[in-house]
């Protein structure tokens, strides 16, 4: 149930639990997978866990092995050590499945080596070939760059020098050579364009995936579903029903070890330029001819095209901020400045909430409010969808107040689903100030988990399943990713010229700096962030 002021009746969803559903997931090719930065955090954390539940489906080949670089000095039995480890603290993690277990780790090969520099390249290619084994000049390999992105053109360059990168002329070559780079595919426009056209000097655009791993997760790709195979909501989704849309991603964890990293990316390159506006062109898009890669792109594309500037005449509809240690609590959660990696007068922001006009026939006049931050009151990520208020009311609330106006809210996350709220008469009651019908606002709610008896799959299961078979549908072309950066460029530009005392903070553990609610209430009096 979403939590709001108004008194609410939470509606039993009408749908009954209907077993896992037999999903049509095919088996992955068989590859050796090379994970750059396989020390880090991504790795640890999410691609180790991700492979393993693929060992546990039985979704990887019999000729699936992984090589894992990073810098560290490492044997293939401390590789595999640690990553065990992770996996057992990883998130949902229950009990191990040996078998599963053991059939992964036998597959699993370390290699320690400086991705900038060119000499430890032919290392890795002789460890390669190791592993690959008699499969050697046959195997068909997946780079995957989960590095920092100032290492991303260094590693592409020396990977194609090497060898170990070929070109291919057609999706359909054999052995495939795929490389998968995670965001912030670069820090800018021309960052981005540069890494571009590196890559495609390189490899085809077929070999390239950029991966957004929000795109992977089950109520993102939900949203196209919502809204294009019913014909319920469709009608409504416009300026004329729609009063305006909330998009947050919030976060209730710090920087943890990534404050380096952090110091780089800054809230705006790490979830806006990416999460977030993959969410808004998926709920502003048009229909897209068919749920087929390309379709589906170019709708995104001319969404994020009709954004309106985020900066005009210097000024931008925007707050940024950065977390300190809440004074009252004593809960230990350290301010930003303090955290490992990160300067002590680091001015990067932690929290950004913005305003998103879309000039286009639909949007026009619906603004899109966005926010997001680290070390929030809670982890959610969700869209809002605030309708507006009937011409003309003539009911009254419970209250007395004015009848507070439906909305739908699209969960990623957590508690995966779809939520509407509405008015429905408060049963029996009568109002001195309206007389005959009072109302309440109720909720009917629908949970991924409880419809279908099981959580929704973890998005780089689905997106590391689809690399390896070929599919790009949910990976991000390099237009989009251009568009994107162009948008964002210019606040981030705007907001790189202050000084250190110019940032303003929030207390972690809150929901950000106060501003970022005046961003609403100024154009919606009494509205707030939901
Ligand atoms: P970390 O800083 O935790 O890890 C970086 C990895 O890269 C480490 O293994 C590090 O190992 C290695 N590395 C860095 N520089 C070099 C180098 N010159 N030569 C060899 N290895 C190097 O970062 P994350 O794992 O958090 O992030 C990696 C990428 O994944 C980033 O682009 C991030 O945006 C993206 N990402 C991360 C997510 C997450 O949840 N962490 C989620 C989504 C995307 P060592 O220092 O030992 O060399
Ligand atoms: C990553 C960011 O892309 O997304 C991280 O680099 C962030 O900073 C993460 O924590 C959030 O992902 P999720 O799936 O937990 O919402």
């Amino acid at each position: 149930m979403i939590s709001n002021d108004s008194p609410t009746i939470t509606v039993a969803p009408e749908v009954q639990p209907v077993g896992a559903p037999e999903r049509r997931r095919e088996r992955a090719d068989p590859c050796t997978m090379i994970i750059f930065g396989a020390s880090g955090d991504l790795a640890r954390r999410k691609l180790t866990p991700a492979l393993y539940h693929l060992a546990v489906a039985n979704l990887l080949d019999e000729g699936f092995a992984v090589l894992g670089v990073a810098r560290e000095a490492m044997t293939d039995e401390q590789y595999r050590e640690l990553m065990r480890a992770e996996l057992e603290k990883s998130d949902g993690f229950k009990s191990l499945d040996e078998r599963a277990w053991h059939w992964l780790a036998s597959r699993m090969w370390y290699a320690s080596a400086d991705f900038v520099d060119p000499a430890t390249f032919p290392a890795i290619g002789e460890k390669l070939a190791a592993v690959d084994g008699p499969r050697d000049g046959a195997a068909n390999h997946l780079f995957y760059l989960a590095i920092p992105p100032s290492v991303f053109p260094p590693t592409v360059k020396n990977l194609a020098s090497s060898g170990l990168l070929r070109r291919t002329a057609s999706a359909s070559d054999r052995p495939w050579s795929r490389i998968v780079v995670e965001k912030p595919f670069g820090r800018s426009l021309e960052t981005a364009l540069e890494l571009n056209a590196l890559l495609l000097d390189r490899v085809g655009e077929h070999q390239v995936y950029r991966i957004d791993h929000y795109l992977g997760k089950e109520a993102v790709q939900n949203i196209l579903v919502f809204r294009f195979a019913n014909s319920i909501f469709e009608p409504l989704w416009n300026r004329q029903y729609i009063s305006h849309v909330q998009i947050t991603a919030a976060e209730s964890v710090g920087v943890e070890t990534r404050g380096k990293y952090y110091e780089e990316a800054g809230v705006v390159r790490d979830m806006f330029q990416n999460h977030l506006l993959q969410l808004l062109a998926l709920a502003a898009m048009e229909p897209p001819i068919a749920i087929e890669a390309d379709a589906v792109r170019d709708e995104k594309v001319k969404v994020l095209r009709s954004l309106r500037p985020l900066v005009e005449n210097g000024e931008a509809a925007a707050v940024r901020a950065q977390y300190v240690a809440a004074k009252a609590r004593n809960d230990g959660m350290i301010g930003y400045r303090s955290e490992q990696g990160v300067a002590a007068d680091s001015v990067t922001p932690t929290f950004a909430a913005i305003r998103i006009a879309i000039d286009n026939w639909r949007w026009k006049g619906v603004p899109f409010f966005l926010r997001s931050g680290k070390r929030l009151k809670q982890r959610k990520s969700e869209i809002v969808v605030q309708f507006k208020s009937p011409p003309h009311m003539i009911f009254g609330a419970a209250d007395g107040t004015r009848v507070p106006p439906g909305r739908l809210t699209m969960r990623v996350q957590p508690r995966e689903g779809i939520a509407l709220r509405f008015q429905v008469k408060t049963p029996g009651t009568v109002h001195e100030l309206t007389p005959g019908f009072e109302t309440t606002p109720v909720e009917m709610d629908f949970c991924y988990q409880e419809a279908f008896a099981e959580a929704p799959n973890p998005a780089y299961e689905t997106l590391l399943l689809d690399t390896m078979l070929g599919d790009a549908t949910l990976f991000t072309r390099s237009d989009e990713v251009e568009m994107a950066w162009r948008v964002m460029d210019p606040l981030i530009e705007l907001w790189s010229n202050g000084a250190p005392r110019d940032v303003p903070v929030y207390e972690a553990g809150s929901w950000g700096p106060r501003e970022a609610d005046e961003l609403i209430t100024k154009e919606f009096p009494g509205a707030k962030w939901l």
